[in-house]
């Protein structure tokens, strides 16, 4: 069991994108510790996010780290790009990435940490060679493209398979899962082994979504074991 303090990052794909300061603002002051921003190409994924002015601004105005998640192909094309604009973790997809490693390498030259995500359908085992040199894995436990959807239950064995696999390799490895989490899951989640929650919908269609930030923060999976 993890005796490290788990992350909170708000997926901003969920906020009110005509109101976005205000959503902004609203993370700043809660008790949340990242930004989690999707960026999607409507070809790795099928839907389109937003792209470079639209992060910029999000990064203009945010106090806390950026988390990109790049749902893009070629994601090499373009990490310099999302350095360059604030990203602190840049997080590519291991199926979109034909050398994972020199691009986990190149996105560390540039001073950002390094993440990789795998799909529902991606086993954990596909990241044996990467494990070591990788900051954070990202389990999704949805099929990426959209938020609100409904969390996939493999999800927990994956997990714990990827902490099993790091343990002695890499203890700093943070292991971070998107897609359906909410206070429903996160206690199961953080016992398997998760450092970092995403949430989109459980944040932003809450009625008091720093309220729903404080919640899925307060969480401790000591508290319970004892
Ligand atoms: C899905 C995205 C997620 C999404 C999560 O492809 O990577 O970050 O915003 O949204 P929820 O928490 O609503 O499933
Ligand atoms: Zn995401």
């Amino acid at each position: 069991m993890s005796k490290r303090k788990h992350l909170v990052a708000p997926s901003v794909l969920s906020a009110d994108f005509a109101h976005l300061y205000d959503d902004i603002a609203m993370v700043n002051q809660s008790e949340a510790d990242w930004f989690h921003v999707d960026i999607m190409d409507g070809v790795f994924v099928p839907n389109i996010s937003f792209g470079f002015p639209v992060l910029a601004s999000i990064a203009h105005y945010a106090k806390k780290p950026l988390d990109v998640h790049l749902m893009i192909v070629e994601p090499d094309r373009y990490i310099e790009q999302f350095q360059a604009i604030g990203a602190d973790n840049i997080t590519v997809h291991a199926e979109a990435c034909t050398h994972l490693n020199r691009t986990v390498q190149s996105i560390q030259e540039l001073g950002c940490t390094a993440g990789v995500a795998i799909n529902p359908g991606t086993p954990v085992s596909h990241l044996y060679e990467v494990v070591e040199d990788v900051d954070l894995v990202l389990i999704m436990s949805v099929n990426p493209g959209f938020g609100g959807q409904n969390f996939i239950e493999s999800t927990y064995r994956k997990i714990m398979e990827l902490r099993e696999m790091a343990a002695g390799r890499n203890d700093s490895l943070l292991i971070e899962v998107d897609g359906g989490v909410s206070s429903h899951n996160a206690l199961a989640l953080l016992k398997a082994g998760a450092d970092i929650l995403v949430a989109g919908n459980a944040v932003f269609s809450a009625k008091n979504p720093t309220q729903a930030i404080a919640e899925l923060k307060k969480i401790s999976p000591d508290l319970i074991s004892v």
